[in-house]
């Protein structure tokens, strides 16, 4: 159980330190491979007999799935050269939790039918860095951990994640997804805390998100603004990614970022002109790289007292066109947090 253990803690860890720390990067397995494998295991896998109900068969130049045999929970299949899932592998493992395929050549129309979709039991789904087109089908119910990154995905049915009332992170960058695609896709949603819809082509952030959010992340797409009202319909979200879009003024309507969860919000890389309002408890906000011309004060510190200041620790400005001579003078007293200043 060592290995299980292990990855649990290194996610739950590198979670609780904040975005910019991914911990989505692939995992090599911690269990030792020299252990003799247990008798039932596929001869081109090993299953540790410390840990009889992993099976890992990740980098071996794999053309195919190797059938998996009863008892299996954890299925390593990731850095081979698997473009097929066939009938039938998946026939006895019915108590699989976690599938591993990353960094294969899968293409959508060669999952069969009667495969990934009757693991009824499964938590976990890495399937990132494939050529999958659209999500596999009738994906379990059960499933807390889905990764897609790296696809070409241009559909997502609306379908696709209903009725998984404990999914809560869900991995979806480095797509073809538009706006259109995934609407309606996260409407049923209970438990989902981190959406990364990241590196897409959408133009507006994505609709009927579950308040339960806790990580936004939308950087490099097409997004011109922001809706009014958005983010009061995610009561706890801490983090939003917006980096590296097209957002405008006009695009920001007075008052969307003045929801007091937020505790990072990341607008760098776009076109915007002034400084949006923040809530005073936001902690980092990333504004580098826009066409900032003045420094709105107000927007800021709206309230500055001996007791009373601004909450903020991080405020990037470089890159606009705006000095240090910009600051108002009394900027030192609301800003007293705020240990990194960074203009050019
Ligand atoms: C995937 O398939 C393409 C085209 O068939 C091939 O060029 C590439 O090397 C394959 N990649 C892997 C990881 O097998
Ligand atoms: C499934 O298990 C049964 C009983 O052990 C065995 O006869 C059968 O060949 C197995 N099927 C696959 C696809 O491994
Ligand atoms: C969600 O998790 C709960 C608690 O572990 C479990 O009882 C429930 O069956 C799960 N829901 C689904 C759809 O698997
Ligand atoms: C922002 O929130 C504060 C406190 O909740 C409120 O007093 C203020 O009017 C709000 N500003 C806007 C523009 O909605
Ligand atoms: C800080 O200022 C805001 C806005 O003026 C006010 O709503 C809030 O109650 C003040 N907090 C304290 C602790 O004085
Ligand atoms: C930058 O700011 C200066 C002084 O405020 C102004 O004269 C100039 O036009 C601005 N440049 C741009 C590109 O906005």
């Amino acid at each position: 159980m060592f290995a299980l253990g292990f990855f649990l803690l290194t996610g739950l860890v590198c979670q609780s330190l904040g975005q910019y720390d991914y911990y989505d990067e692939y995992y090599v397995p911690s269990a030792p491979l020299e252990e003799p494998s247990s008798p039932h295991c596929s001869q081109e896998c090993e299953c540790p007999f410390s840990f009889p109900t992993a099976m890992y068969c990740n980098g071996r130049d794999l053309k195919f799935i190797p059938i998996v045999p009863s008892g299996i929970k954890y299925l390593y299949l990731q850095d081979n050269h698997i473009e097929e899932i066939k009938a039938g592998v998946f026939d006895n493992a019915t108590d699989l939790r976690w599938l591993i395929l990353d960094n294969n050549n899968i293409t959508s129309d060669k999952i069969h039918g009667g495969t990934v979709d009757k693991l009824k039991k499964l938590e976990k789904l890495h399937f990132s860095n494939n050529r999958l087109t659209k999500p596999p089908s009738s994906l379990s119910k059960s499933l807390d951990e889905l990764k897609l990154i790296g696809n070409q995905l241009s559909s997502f049915p609306a379908n696709t994640l209903s009725g998984m009332e404990n999914l809560t992170t869900l991995h979806l960058s480095k797509n073809k997804l538009t706006t259109e695609s995934i609407t309606g896709a996260f409407k049923s949603l209970k438990s989902l805390v981190l959406l990364d819809v990241s590196e897409n082509k959408l133009k507006k952030l994505p609709s009927g998100v579950p308040p339960s959010l806790l990580m936004l992340y939308a950087d490099h797409n097409d997004i011109d603004g922001i809706p009014n009202g958005y983010l009061a319909k995610l009561p706890a979200l801490q983090y939003l990614r917006v980096s590296h879009n097209k957002l405008v003024d006009s695009g920001i309507p007075a008052g969307v970022f003045n929801v007091s969860s937020l505790l990072e919000l990341d607008l760098s890389f776009n076109k915007l002109k002034s400084i949006p309002e923040i809530s005073e408890s936001l902690e980092h906000l990333y504004l580098q790289v826009n066409e900032i011309n003045k420094f709105d004060l107000a927007n800021i510190c709206k309230f500055s007292s001996p007791v009373n200041y601004s909450r903020l620790r991080t405020l990037r400005l470089d890159g606009n066109n705006i000095t240090h001579r910009s600051l108002p003078d009394d900027t030192a007293n609301c800003l007293r947090q705020a240990s990194e200043i960074i203009f050019d």
